[in-house]
């Protein structure tokens, strides 16, 4: 017997829960496509599952909170213990809701627990799940918390598993496997979220792609260490084939809760999407997009001076370049690492968040003022959560620095780690930074964190460690919170050594994220596809690069570097006062051409090939009405084929027509050709006006493209 459904849906997906009678822990009927009420009283009935030799004696399910008590002997959603004993609840439940939330509240008295999950599934398909935890006894010992993970069952169907991985300079490479028996757990004990950080787990059926295929996929919203898990076990789970979820990965003695005191885990959010990756990426990109503070404005194109100067921060070479920057429509200007302190490399003064008199005897101000007189705004970069051991900050507060009392960490970009949760470093860094904001008007923090965090720990005041990624974590969400508070129109920026700390957690509280410090286009090309998973491309920091990749020695033309720039939030990091006139011609009218299609650019959903050659990538956004589109071709190395064919242009609206131009000014390609294909000189000029059908089921004979080329292609419907 099963007391009714509960039922959450939102955007064509449903999470149905149902509870047996005596007060068990709910159970998940089905996650997947939202079904007529009508039929989904059948779920359970349906889904009762035989009771084979050798298991419990009567079908069990894999509750909202799986472990061994109900069954289910694969990871468990939660360890605990008090002091090495009692870590068996018995759950009386409650489930309530409907609509787009539900929630379940369990007790175990026995043991003095109490948990809530919560669950809402927004109109834009989204599921996040909310898990908590209390120590409800009213003295006695703490309880230690090991694990508390959100996990959601997954249909035998669901037999591929899609991460990512990656390192510096090469963030977010797929890799795909069978979904066999085991765990296939992915774990960050980075103290940052990582450049390896896969930023969804996906499960989905044979062959999925970007287009096709029915795929489940899920993401923890943390920055601090975490894991994602996809396991099947070979009795399954319950009546549905495997689990899929993760959590914060907490270090043994990391969470112990006192009489009274609550663990409060990460939101994990799940998506379903039946029409492959792209559904999954709508979802998320339209549910950040609703959250409140989103910034809707439109994203100034960026010139940051890292690759441009490093740290040779002088003052009128500074000005030449925002005046070049202001004359090719640049909107802000960004100064990054070496304006304070000692730091004239990277060796020394971080953590001493003082303008540097010996850079600037006048102070900042020339500068800014200088700045923001071309009509610009002006961006400057910290690294809050860093120190430099010589620096004035360490000198005067060793104690300040994160590790163990047996002595500093291993060293990591010659810095270690400031203890945000000691409420005195917390304060100091919250004031310099603050009056730094108030005083030069700063629009833009870029925040940058340089180092995976070793020996993470810090001393409580009985002089023993403590582990401590939790509580940085959190102490540097608080720091940000706070900024964010004082200065409501600041804008910040998540970087992080480029893409390492990418995740809904710190995006609930910034503006963008720094994708990756390889500039280089070409790699660009598949770091952005992939980071784009999850991050709406107005979110991603895309510059255009010097000539030369500093970080690959590739040299790559500038109408290459010009479109893959045009992939996300735009900019230039590339010291232009040495470009040739015709580079800042070029440069100017990209740059008015990103002002022209930002809005379809930054407000559209993505809309990926799977094209079978790889050395082809043909992506772009269509706008939510399908009134117009962007698509980028970019031939990455050269083709399979003597030509690359004719390529569909999906997501448009097949009962409508557009008129198709190449737009020169995000740059044009090299070819290898004697002629280009039929409709190519007509889509330079005026364009070519042809139906939405033609070109998502037939679609377009690309020219032959030499390689690291590509060009741009725009949509706009017409009326019939
Ligand atoms: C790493 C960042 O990713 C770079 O863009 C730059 O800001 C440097 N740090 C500065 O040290």
């Amino acid at each position: 017997m099963s007391t009714p459904l509960v039922i959450v849906r939102g955007a064509g997906s449903a999470l149905v829960l149902t509870q047996d009678e005596g007060g068990a822990l709910p159970h998940v009927v089905h996650w997947g496509t939202d079904l007529p009420d009508a039929v989904l009283g059948d779920l359970a009935h349906l889904t009762g599952a035989p009771v084979p030799h050798n298991q419990p004696d009567a079908p069990w399910h894999v509750s909202v909170l799986p472990t061994s008590g109900q069954g289910w002997l694969g990871t468990p959603a939660l360890e605990v213990h008090r002091a090495g004993g009692r870590t068996a609840p018995r759950w009386v439940a409650t489930l309530e809701g409907g609509d787009h939330d539900a929630t379940v509240r369990a007790t175990a008295s026995d043991i003095g627990l109490d948990v809530v999950v919560r669950y809402r599934l927004d109109e834009h398909g989204v599921l996040t799940v909310e898990t908590e935890l209390t120590n409800t006894a009213a003295e006695g010992e703490p309880v230690d918390v090991g694990a508390l993970r959100a996990v959601l069952p997954l249909p035998t169907r669901a037999d591929e598993v899609l991460d990512l991985t990656g390192r510096w300079c090469r963030e977010r490479a797929p890799q795909r496997r069978p979904l066999t028996d085991g765990t296939w757990v992915r774990t960050g004990r980075r103290g940052r979220t990582g450049h390896d950080a896969t930023l969804l787990m996906a499960a989905g059926t044979t062959g999925f792609g970007f287009r096709s295929g029915e795929v489940w996929a899920t993401h923890v919203a943390w920055s601090g260490n975490h894991e994602h898990l996809v396991e099947r076990l070979p009795e399954g789970a319950g009546a549905h084939a495997a689990v899929l979820g993760g959590g914060e990965a907490l270090t043994p003695g990391e969470v112990r809760l006192a009489p009274g005191e609550t663990y409060r885990a990460p939101s994990v959010v799940f998506v379903h999407s039946t029409e492959g990756l792209d559904g999954i990426t709508r979802a998320l990109v339209r549910h950040q997009r609703a959250q409140p503070g989103y910034r809707t404005t439109a994203r100034p194109l960026v010139l940051n001076t890292w690759e441009a100067v490093y740290f040779q921060t002088d003052l009128d070479h500074l000005r030449r370049l925002a005046d070049t920057a202001a004359a090719i429509g640049v909107e802000r200007f960004v100064l990054d690492d070496g304006w304070f302190g000692s730091r004239r490399d990277d060796h020394r003064g971080l953590g001493d968040w003082v303008v540097s008199h010996e850079v600037w005897p006048d102070g900042l101000s020339p500068l800014v003022d200088h700045v923001k007189g071309l009509g610009m705004e002006f961006g400057l970069w910290f690294e809050p959560e860093m120190v430099n051991l010589d620096s004035d900050l360490v000198r005067a507060n060793p104690h300040w620095v994160l590790g163990p009392v047996a002595g500093a960490p291993l060293p990591s970009r010659h810095q270690h780690v400031l203890d945000l949760a000691n409420p005195d470093a917390f304060a100091h860094v919250l004031e310099a930074m603050s009056s730094l904001v108030a005083e030069f008007g700063i629009d833009f923090i870029k925040w940058d964190h340089n180092r995976d965090l070793h020996e993470v720990v810090r001393t409580d005041g009985s002089g023993t460690d403590r582990p401590a990624v939790h509580a940085q974590t959190s102490a540097t969400y608080r720091l940000v919170d706070e900024l964010r508070r004082r200065h409501p129109g600041l804008e910040i920026e998540s970087c992080s050594s480029g893409g390492a700390r990418v995740d809904l957690g710190v995006l609930e509280r910034t503006d963008r994220v720094w994708t990756s410090d390889c500039n280089d286009a070409l790699e660009r090309v598949a770091i952005q596809r992939w980071t784009g998973l999850l991050v709406p491309p107005e979110r991603m920091g895309t510059h255009i690069g010097p000539p030369t990749a500093h970080t690959t020695h590739r040299h790559l033309d500038l109408s290459l570097r010009m479109l893959v720039a045009l992939g996300g939030h735009a900019g230039l990091e590339w010291d232009i006062t040495t470009c040739s006139a015709d580079e800042l011609d070029a440069l100017r009218a990209w740059s008015a051409l990103y002002r022209e299609l930002r809005p379809l650019l930054h407000g559209g959903d993505a809309v990926r090939s799977d094209h079978p050659d790889p050395a082809l990538v043909v992506g772009g956004v269509v706008a939510p009405d399908r009134s117009a589109a962007v698509f980028s071709v970019v031939q990455a190395v050269s083709g399979r084929g003597v030509a690359p064919g004719v390529v569909p242009l999906r997501g448009l609206d097949a009962g409508r027509r557009y008129r198709v131009r190449v737009r020169s000014e995000a740059g044009l390609p090299a070819v290898i050709q004697v002629h280009p294909p039929a409709w190519w000189d007509a889509a330079l000029g005026d364009g070519i006006v042809v139906s939405g059908a033609a070109l998502g089921e037939v679609g377009l004979a690309l020219p032959v493209l030499a390689p690291a080329q590509g060009f741009l292609l725009h949509l706009e419907g017409v009326d019939a």
